[in-house]
């Protein structure tokens, strides 16, 4: 892959101008003027490659590709199976997708298709492998796009076979089975693998084990699916580097099997910004962006974003002037090396009309929005340097994708909401407001490089989590876990013995009960009495409460209100050389901020800048052995004034150091 540029440019569908070569003719000269370097083609082209069974026709794209290189625009090459055409599935309808209540799908949409179909598998690999034999090794291509954000599931025979060939693979025999997923439960005991159905709301869905696997079993079909793809392209042209591109916060997959097959990660990222707080938006986003990087540890790219408006949120705002840059910073800020967006230019007809596009119906450059893109891709080219540098962190907060799935199915103690996200995202806040770059990782991965791990909600123990915390805390670590944590195994059976399981004398207390609140209702944390801290007086709590006997620990805050007011609410514990706290409530953010700001100290951690960071300010930084950056962004209605000293730092991008304008970026390098 090219790395000495930032990727600038997007996805772009020239199939839908074949009639029309003098638009075609100007996008490029457009694309030229944008400062556009890279184009993603082929993403939805199958019809036009294949327009009958066998019969490729490749040249039409071969052409734009070869006009794109002669203007030194280069390639990321997508094999189509996101969406097959009309005469596959009319000729093999076993490749449409089968729904939970064991309805097959008429041809439509796009991800419609069946992962295990032998058939798909073999359609899609025939033209993957025609794709890459004709056009795999074009000079223009430098990476490949596999598919598109890949999502789903389907309930077909022939995935139902599947599932009951993993699942006997996973458990040998029926009795383990039955005694992982508690069958005895309702009666509802397997007698042999081929009794068993996927979760269906006509069937059965109250086995949470079965559901669980279910889960699981999708993702590694999916993943063996997209081994597949590979294969066949690497079997034509094994030497270029291949992404898929995921997708915001998308529960159907567990993103991390991936990690192994792809060489890069990719996601499009669609931001509701405008809308509440946009200092909130950018610290969702900016979480989003660091699993995404999390997911290999290495730089990302941001392969779709939308120029101005999308078409499918409940409501579609245009971004105001300097969002779009302020975004596409932030995605480099977090460990993107591309600026990418959906898409060059916008579609004459069908769903997507209204997306917002480089280049829209009206088809000229003097639009604000055309304006701004190239102003961006100028401005790209000046700040190359970032590229080769990697976002360091010593903080990491856990999320994790089979945690989610099992806590969603957990029935109590609040069906109307746990607010998982939600409450890992006030970790990842808390950090980012101290200025720390954070990593957002799963429970396989190794917690022992980091100084502080923060643990939110991890309900479902797996891999030997506890063991590896137990560890990290005995070396000198510094470990936040709060309430619902430490609960269910693996297949989502409860542990005996008391929770957190495994973490009993690391954490120094136990749970033993959980308070669940109406909506709106609340209680309160005060300091318990001689707190180490200097914490503000009161915070609110609301959604769960745990009821806390400590056996080692101290109580930091306890409960205010309630048959359990003085309770202990939140409490640390030493263990070995290291801290273990514990949050047993669902706290408002500011008890997070000033918690988590001892826990900086504890651990001797410096913020990335000096001074006082106000709010509305995003920090983070990328370095290199030889150097270092830090990205300001301020995401607040008005200019915020820096006290940072002129003496450390060179100014990559923006116009003062003290001075930050709204949405505005500022790119320093630290002085060696
Ligand atoms: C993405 C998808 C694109 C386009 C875009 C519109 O999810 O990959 O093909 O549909 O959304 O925002």
């Amino acid at each position: 892959m090219d790395y000495s540029q930032i990727l600038y440019g997007g996805d772009y569908n020239p199939e839908q101008w074949l009639k029309y070569p003098d638009i075609l003719e100007k996008d490029v000269l457009y694309m030229k003027k944008a400062h556009i370097n890279t184009v993603t083609l082929g993403v939805f082209s199958w019809a036009i490659l294949e327009p009958e069974e066998g019969n490729f026709c490749f040249s039409w794209l071969e052409d734009i590709m070869d006009n794109l290189y002669a203007h030194g625009i280069a390639v990321i090459l997508a094999t189509p199976s996101g969406a097959r055409p009309k005469w596959l599935a009319e000729l093999y309808p076993e490749v449409l997708r089968v729904d939970e209540s064991r309805n097959r799908n008429l041809f439509g949409g796009r991800h419609n298709h069946c992962y295990t179909s032998p058939v798909y598998r073999e359609k899609v690999r025939r033209i993957n492998k025609e794709l890459a034999l004709r056009l795999g090794k074009h000079p223009a291509v430098i990476l490949w796009h596999i598919s598109n954000e890949y999502g789903g599931e389907c309930h077909c025979p022939l995935c139902q076979q599947a599932f009951r060939v993993w699942l006997q693979k996973k458990y040998a025999s029926i009795e383990v089975l039955n005694e992982s997923w508690c069958t005895t439960f309702w009666s509802h005991i397997y007698q042999s693998f081929a009794q068993i159905e996927s979760p269906s709301s006509r069937g059965e869905s109250m086995i949470h084990g079965l559901n669980l696997d279910w889960k699981r079993f999708v993702t590694d079909q999916t993943v063996d699916f997209v081994r597949r793809e590979i294969k066949a392209i690497k079997s034509e042209e094994p030497n270029k580097p291949i992404t898929i591109n995921m997708m915001y916060d998308y529960e159907g997959l567990n993103y991390h099997k991936f990690a192994d097959i792809i060489d890069i990660v990719s996601w499009d990222s669609y931001p509701t910004w405008h809308k509440d707080n946009d200092y909130e938006t950018a610290m969702q986003t900016g979480m989003q962006h660091d699993i995404m990087r999390c997911i290999k540890h290495k730089p990302f790219l941001l392969m779709e974003s939308c120029p101005s408006a999308t078409n499918w949120q409940g409501v579609s705002k245009l971004k105001k002037p300097n969002m779009l840059a302020a975004a596409s910073f932030q995605a480099l800020a977090h460990g993107s090396n591309s600026v990418l967006y959906f898409q060059i230019r916008q579609s004459r007809g069908s769903c997507e009309k209204f997306h917002g596009a480089v280049i829209d119906h009206y088809g000229g450059e003097d639009t604000r929005v055309f304006r701004e893109v190239s102003d961006l891709g100028k401005q790209l080219g000046n700040i190359k340097e970032l590229l080769g540098t990697v976002v360091h962190a010593d903080v990491a907060v856990v999320y994790d994708w089979e945690n989610r799935w099992a806590m969603k199915d957990a029935m109590g103690p609040r069906n109307k909401g746990l607010f998982y996200k939600e409450v890992v995202e006030k970790s990842y806040s808390a950090f980012r407001k101290q200025g720390l770059n954070v990593d957002v990782i799963d429970m396989e991965q190794d917690i022992s490089a980091y100084k502080i791990v923060a643990a939110p909600m991890v309900y479902l123990f797996r891999c030997g989590f506890e063991e590896r915390v137990r560890k990290f805390v005995e070396q000198g670590g510094i470990f936040v876990l709060t309430y619902w944590s430490g609960i269910v195994d693996e297949n989502d059976r409860c542990f005996l013995g008391g929770t957190p399981h495994g973490l009993l004398d690391v954490m120094g207390m136990r749970s033993m009960e959980i308070d669940a609140l109406y909506d709106g209702e609340s209680n309160f944390l005060v300091p318990a009495e001689n707190t180490i801290y200097e914490i503000a007086s009161k915070y609110r709590c609301q959604h769960l409460c745990d009821l806390i006997e400590v056996t080692t620990a101290r109580a930091l805050m306890i409960y205010q209100d309630d048959f359990y007011h003085g309770y202990p609410a939140v409490t640390v514990n030493r263990f070995g050389g290291g801290q273990a706290y514990y949050i047993g409530a669902d706290v408002e953010q500011k008890c997070y901020d000033d918690l988590y700001r001892h826990l900086l100290k504890e651990a001797d951690l410096e913020p990335l800048i000096e001074g006082t960071i106000s709010e509305g300010i995003e920090i983070t930084s990328r370095k290199s052995q030889n150097a270092e950056y830090i990205i300001i962004q301020n995401y607040n209605d008005t200019a915020v004034q820096m006290n940072l000293s002129e003496n450390r730092y060179h100014v990559l991008r923006g116009a003062s150091i003290h001075n930050i304008p709204s949405l505005e970026t500022l790119i320093l390098k630290r002085k060696q």
